[in-house]
C-alpha cells in the first residue's frame, strides 16, 4: 500500500539501505543531484542545506513515531515554505540559542524570493522519498554519519574547500578517533571542545561511542566552533539530530586568535536569544498552516 506515492514509514525503514552510513550518502547524493539538475550547481547552498536541516529537525524523535511523510509530500512550494518555518518555530521554542546559531540555514525564510522558493516542494519530496525522516528518527542511523556535512561538501568546489582547509574527516576515521579519545577516563559534566569542528562530525563519533559504552552524551558539555557560519549553523542542527543534550554551545569565530571574545559572544547571544524567544514565541509567522504544523502544540521551552 502506498500513501501519496510512498509506502508507510515502517516499510520505508525496511527498504532503506542496511547501513546508516550508506543511507546518509544516498540522501546527500539524491539532494545534490536534484539541486544540480534544477537549481544549478552550488548556488543557494544555504537554502539546499537549510531545507534538508528543517526537514531533518521535523522528523519524529523516535523511530516508531508518527509518519509525517504523507503530510509533506502533497505540499506545493508555498505550503512547503510554511512547513519549514514551522520546523524552525519548534526548534526556536525548544532551544532559542541553537536556533540563533543555525540562523544562516533559515534566515532566508523571512523574505524568500520567487527564485529561492522555486521547486522546493519537489526537492522536499526527493528527500522524503530518500528516507530522510526515517534516517533522523532512528538515533543509531542519525549518528552513523553527518548528512548535512556530506551535502555541504558536495556543494563546495574543490578550490573553495582548499582555500579554507575544509576537508571533513570521513566517518570511518572519526569513529576510530572517538574510540581512542573516549578510552581514557571521562566524567559526566566534562567538556568536549571542538574549536575547528566543521559540521561537527568528531562530536558525532564521540557521542556514538558514548552511547555504545552505555553513557548518555547529554550528561556531558559540548562546545563546537567553526570559522565558517554555515558549518557552525550545521553544528547547531546536528547537536539536536545526534541528541547531544541541553548543554551544547555552538559558536562561529576564529578559535586561534580570539578564544576569549568567542566566550563573551556566545554568552551574550544565549541571553539575547532567550529574552527574544519569550517576547516572540513564533520566529516565522506562517500563512498557509498553523505556525507549529504538523505539531499542533510544542512543549514549553
Ligand atoms: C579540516 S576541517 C576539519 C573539520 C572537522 N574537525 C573534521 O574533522 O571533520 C577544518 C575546519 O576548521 C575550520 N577553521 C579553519 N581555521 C579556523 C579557525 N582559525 N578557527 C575556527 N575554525 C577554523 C574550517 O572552516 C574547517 O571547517
Amino acid at each position: 500500500m502506498t500513501l501519496y506515492g510512498i509506502p508507510p514509514a515502517g516499510m520505508r525503514r525496511a527498504m532503506a539501505p542496511e547501513s546508516g552510513r550508506d543511507h546518509a550518502h544516498a540522501i546527500a547524493d539524491a539532494a545534490h543531484a536534484w539541486w544540480t539538475a534544477h537549481r544549478g550547481g552550488s548556488s543557494d547552498r544555504a537554502i539546499a542545506v537549510g531545507t534538508l536541516a528543517a526537514l531533518a529537525l521535523s522528523a519524529p524523535s523516535r523511530a516508531e513515531g508518527p509518519d509525517y511523510g504523507p503530510l509533506l509530500l502533497p505540499l506545493n512550494d508555498e505550503q512547503l515554505v510554511d512547513a519549514l518555518r514551522a520546523s524552525w518555530n519548534a526548534f526556536w521554542t525548544y532551544d532559542p540559542d541553537l536556533t540563533e546559531a543555525a540562523r544562516p540555514l533559515h534566515d532566508w525564510l523571512s523574505h524568500p524570493t520567487d527564485s529561492d522558493v522555486r521547486g522546493l516542494s519537489d526537492y522536499a519530496r526527493v528527500l522524503v522519498r530518500a528516507g530522510l525522516l526515517e534516517y533522523c528518527s532512528d538515533v543509531t542511523r542519525a549518528e552513523s554519519d553527518d548528512v548535512l556535512g556530506l551535502l555541504i561538501t558536495r556543494m563546495r568546489s574543490y578550490s573553495e574547500r582548499q582555500s579554507t582547509g575544509e576537508f571533513f574527516t570521513p566517518a570511518v576515521a572519526t569513529d576510530f578517533m572517538g574510540d581512542v579519545v573516549l578510552s581514557s577516563d571521562r566524567r559526566p559534566g566534562d567538556l568536549f571542545l571542538e574549536p575547528a569542528a566543521g559540521t561537527g562530525t568528531m562530536a558525532r563519533s564521540a557521542a556514538a561511542t558514548m552511547r555504545f559504552l552505555g553513557t548518555d552524551p547529554a550528561a556531558y558539555r559540548w562546545w563546537l566552533n567553526d570559522l565558517d557560519p554555515l558549518n557552525a549553523a550545521c553544528c547547531a542542527v546536528n547537536a539536536q539530530l545526534w541528541r547531544l543534550g541541553r548543554q551544547v554551545t555552538v559558536s562561529c569565530g576564529d578559535a586561534l586568535r580570539h578564544p576569549r571574545l568567542l566566550e563573551a559572544a556566545v554568552r551574550e547571544r544565549a541571553e539575547r536569544a532567550s529574552a527574544e524567544q519569550k517576547s516572540r514565541p513564533v520566529l516565522y509567522p506562517t500563512g498557509t498552516r498553523p505556525p507549529f504544523w504538523p505539531w499542533q502544540s510544542v512543549p514549553p521551552s
